[in-house]
């Protein structure tokens, strides 16, 4: 380490002989004026500082409370106490930064996760958020280890863009004009003044420069914000979320699946490896939740065995002409409980995808092939002219988890559906390119982040992982 402390997790590492060491973090709670329950963030679990009676100043010991910042020199002892297997008995205590108990918003309780978003800044303090958020970590560096591993090269695609990869529209738009006075031509707003002299956007996606860069270096993978301006008031949409988007030159559908599907185990293996004790902590906090629930709508399977079992179970895959015949002969869709109606040729709904996977299925489901209609522009037309190489990975608890396919390489055809769903092909004529020198078959995909991490955590709300 680059400094004097020993962090909470490295001590529980360490055999207690005595030793001095230096342990600095927040006060948890703070027993019989004697016993502090002291976290670092670098894991849940916390260390007990045995502060020795009549040691410290009585006015020292008074500002000890709930929130509390110290620095702690001492010695690092086996416990006798139940509870822990070492503790550090203090020699020499300083209050960093004091918190006046009558002020500060988190109390040694359980607290609700509505409470919690409504201060949020504190809340990477508590158990939930920290497990939450270290695992989120180990997930970013388990995807990049991934691709590292897999001869991927991270690609960064710009943030601030003019084109709309999805064709949907959803974009926020970035400009430096002035809002109530912009200036006009022909009564339109001329973007020849604004500050990239045309109308750009904050990115919804990378694909799109990923494909020219997967078109030149084989195999490239993004890793970065993107940002939707969509109806995100759901417990699964975001306005502003991450997102990989790995894209690989010679690869089909198949191929893409087969990629995916190893990716998310890989990511998932990581962290059952690495996260254990964050996971039952997280895995307790779930059962805890559910008790209020009624029998059939708790999970069927403890968090920990679910992600056991999405690494060991083959992934489910369906075209989607069979998911239409497989939601038709349902019992819920004869009893009229789906509130959509299914028919093919029409998206299907959440609902739809959770019947799927979680009472049909019962574990992830690849849907594929999907009708062009629905589709985006890029997607490549299958040889029934109806449907496109397009796959969904959808999983319980969460729906869609990834979004992908093979991309349309002919140039003409291409072309076409761009002309067909009246998308200015001038303006992509850089993408074109990739069409119309040395084109090639290829594929990607998209993950989003938060919904992998609501997914290993458990979080039934995506606006408590990010
Ligand atoms: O299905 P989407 O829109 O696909 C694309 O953006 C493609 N360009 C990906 C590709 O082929 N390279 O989005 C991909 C994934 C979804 O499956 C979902 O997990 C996540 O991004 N996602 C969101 N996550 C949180 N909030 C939102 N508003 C999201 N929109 C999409
Ligand atoms: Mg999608």
């Amino acid at each position: 380490m680059f400094n004097r402390r020993t962090s909470v997790k490295a001590l529980f590492n360490l055999i207690p002989e005595n030793q001095e060491v230096i342990v600095m973090g927040w006060v948890r709670s703070f027993r019989n004026n004697q016993f502090i329950s002291l976290n670092d963030g670098s894991t849940s679990t916390n260390l007990q500082v045995v502060v020795p009676l009549d040691k410290f100043p009585e006015d020292q010991i008074k500002l000890i409370s709930t929130g509390t910042s110290v620095s702690v020199s001492g010695s690092l002892v086996s416990s006798i106490g139940s509870g822990q297997h070492i503790e550090v008995i203090a020699q020499e205590l300083i209050i960093l930064g004091e918190s006046d108990p009558n002020k500060y918003p988190l109390q040694p309780k359980k607290h609700s996760l509505e409470f919690l978003r409504e201060i949020a800044h504190l809340r990477l303090r508590t158990n939930t958020f920290g497990s939450i958020f270290r695992i989120r970590h180990q997930l970013a560096f388990s995807i990049h280890k991934f691709f590292h591993e897999n001869n991927f090269f991270y690609f960064h695609t710009p943030i601030i863009t003019a084109s709309d990869a999805e064709g949907a529209g959803e974009m926020f738009q970035v400009t430096t004009l002035p809002i109530n006075n912009a200036p006009t031509e022909d009564g339109q707003i001329n973007y020849a003044e604004d500050f990239f002299s045309k109308k750009t956007h904050l990115t919804v996606s990378g694909q799109l420069e990923g494909e020219l860069a997967a078109t030149a270096l084989g195999n490239i993978y993004t890793f970065g914000p993107t940002f939707r301006a969509e109806n995100s008031n759901t417990s699964r949409h975001l306005a502003e979320f991450w997102m990989i988007e790995p894209e690989m030159a010679f690869y089909d559908l198949d191929d893409n699946m087969l990629l995916a599907e190893n990716f998310i185990k890989y990511v998932i293996t990581d962290v059952l490896t690495n996260c254990l004790d964050d996971l039952k902590l997280l895995e307790k906090r779930l059962i805890d939740e559910e008790q209020k629930l009624p029998q059939d709508q708790r999970s069927k399977s403890s968090l920990i065995i679910k992600l056991e079992s999405v690494v060991t179970e083959t992934f489910e895959r369906v075209s989607y002409t069979e998911v239409i015949d497989i939601l038709k002969s349902s019992s819920y869709y004869k009893k009229k409980k789906f509130k959509y109606d299914v028919e093919w040729g029409t998206d299907l709904q959440s609902e739809h995808e959770r019947y799927l996977v979680e009472k049909h299925f019962n574990k992830p489901v690849i849907v594929y092939n999907y009708p062009k209609d629905i589709k985006a522009f890029y997607m490549r037309l299958n040889d029934d002219e109806k449907t496109v190489a397009a796959m969904d990975i959808l999983v319980p608890g969460i729906g869609e988890l990834v979004g992908g396919s093979q991309r349309e390489e002919r140039y003409d055809k291409l072309s076409n559906r761009m002309e067909a769903m009246h998308i200015n092909s001038h303006e992509l004529s850089w993408y074109l390119d990739t069409r119309r020198f040395g084109s090639v078959p290829h594929a990607g995909f998209g993950l989003g982040f938060e919904r992998l991490v609501q997914f290993v955590t458990g979080m039934g709300n995506i606006r408590d992982v990010i």
